[in-house]
């Protein structure tokens, strides 16, 4: 058993030199902050919902949708214009609601002037449809993709994967959501329809012009060098409205909560009540889970139900972020402003067994590398390569995945779901129950996941899911045979 010290002091004069020549060196810092010429007020604007996608034709087998990125000015700060590109000109992009079992298929044309990569994240979906990096849609130029959704209901979302340029292009606005509904899970009771709610959590910084900033290096891919840990904003967007309201009834309301960022972690908390988890990433847990502080890390959904049934009319509850104070230290607020049902939560949710059986366990280094001055995140040494891979799963197996970091690298397989089943030498944290496919890889710290290699044979990837990590390469391929 390794404690937490003895890791450290390993790591200290750990200096590895990676197949590239990188030299993999150990150091962690504080990703940069980018601020705004002016912030707005919070909490005086309302939650906007996002608009749900609608099918252009119905199938016997399938929905067809016709999506189109394009650039559009949207008010994001009361009185100014922000240039977005987004999924049908919106941001988020709009809300697919999906059946389990049941086909879509996505006609995607792309109208903005950089190539694009679309992905599906948490999607159990064929490599071709996959958004891979380098699978891209020229400007002007369509692309349909196809999911089959053989798979659990579970809150999705999709964005831009282009190679290289994922973490500027999600900036300008490529992101939405996409939930996926069954009908066991139609049967549980839960609340539904305006009670049913998702957020989409961003932060972003804004120019006196109402422009999104970034800060994109000068030549090439990637971010100036005081960015190179990752870039935050610090103006916090739920749902692309900067601290918005939510006026409530006093009953169950339940939340799909995806930290959506770039880079940035939140621990969620209410100022009163408790955020009541019933789903992870891939789907409803065995049963729910009280948290008083729920960390939520880049590219993580979280199921949560919240109980207002418990306050007066004209309560205010403020969704917080514990990690910061100030600005970034609020996300939203709620209001109760009429009376509701009272309503109880099932129990039990669903059946959720541990997996078990892993075929072989292979280990994924998480570290920065630095060569010519310049930051580079590797994965076992190595910046991302197109044509290597790290491993060959089998199709159907299960396999004993263990994670290892220098910094917090919220860590996401494509394609295939996962069990946390330890970090360090401990338990996995409450908030990593259920089935999932990002996992948050603290400094220093080991996770174990099982993984089952489920649905399609082909080339899918895994990476960082600080986008400006991944950007920096911090992503690998695996080969599912
Ligand atoms: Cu949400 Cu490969 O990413
Ligand atoms: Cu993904
Ligand atoms: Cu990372």
């Amino acid at each position: 058993m390794t404690t937490r010290r003895g890791f450290l002091g390993l790591l200290a004069g750990a200096a590895v030199v990676g197949a590239t020549g990188f030299v993999v060196v150990n150091r962690p810092s504080a990703s940069g902050l980018l601020t705004s010429a002016r912030l707005p007020p919070p909490f005086a604007v309302p939650l906007p919902l996002p608009t749900v996608a609608r099918p252009a034709r119905v199938t016997a087998d399938a929905d067809y949708y016709s999506v189109v990125q394009r650039v559009s000015d949207v008010e994001i700060l009361p009185g100014v214009k922000t240039q977005i590109w987004g999924y049908d000109g919106l941001f988020p992009g709009p809300l697919f609601r999906l059946q389990s079992g049941r086909q879509a298929i996505v006609q995607l044309r792309n109208s903005l002037d950089v190539p694009t990569s679309t992905h599906l994240h948490g999607g159990v979906t064929p490599s071709s449809s996959d958004g891979y990096p380098t699978d891209l849609v020229v400007p002007g130029g369509t692309k349909e993709y196809v999911y089959p959704l053989q798979q659990r209901a579970a809150t999705l979302w999709y964005h831009d994967h282009r190679m290289d340029y994922t973490a500027p292009q999600v900036w300008r606005g490529l992101a939405g959501m996409a939930i996926v509904s069954s009908p066991e899970e139609e049967n549980l009771g839960l609340p539904s329809g305006d009670h049913d709610v998702p957020l989409m959590i961003c932060d972003r910084a804004f120019g006196a012009d109402g422009s999104f900033v970034y800060p994109a290096a000068h030549h090439g891919p990637g971010v100036t060098e005081a960015f190179a840990n990752g870039v935050l904003g610090d103006v916090i967007l739920v749902n692309g409205a900067p601290w918005p309201v939510f006026e409530v009834d006093a009953s169950l309301y339940r939340f799909r909560v995806l930290n959506a960022s770039n880079a940035r972690r939140y621990s969620l908390s209410l100022s009163q009540g408790e955020l009541v988890q019933i789903g992870s990433d891939s789907g409803l847990l065995g049963r729910p889970v009280r948290h008083k502080e729920l960390p939520v890390s880049p590219g993580e959904r979280f199921d949560v139900v919240v109980d207002f049934g418990v306050f007066p009319v004209g309560t205010e509850v403020t969704l917080l972020n514990t990690l910061d104070s100030g600005g970034t230290g609020q996300v939203m607020r709620f209001k109760v402003v009429r009376p509701g049902k009272r309503s109880a939560l099932p129990e039990r949710l669903a059946d959720v067994s541990a997996l078990d059986g892993a075929v072989t366990t292979r280990t994924f280094d998480f570290r920065s590398s630095s060569g010519d001055g310049m930051t580079m995140w590797t994965i076992n040494g190595s910046p991302f390569s197109v044509t290597d891979s790290l491993a060959q799963p089998k199709l159907g197996t299960v396999e004993r995945w263990r994670f290892s970091s220098d910094f917090h690298h919220p860590v996401h397989l494509h394609l295939a779901h996962f069990q946390v089943v330890k970090r360090g030498a401990g338990k996995p944290l409450p908030s990593d129950a259920g089935w999932k496919d990002t996992v948050d890889v603290r400094p220093y710290e080991t996770v174990e996941v099982l993984a089952r290699f489920d649905g399609f044979k082909g080339r899918y990837m895994m990476h960082c899911h600080n986008l400006e990590h991944e950007d920096m390469a911090m992503m690998a391929n695996f080969d599912v045979g």
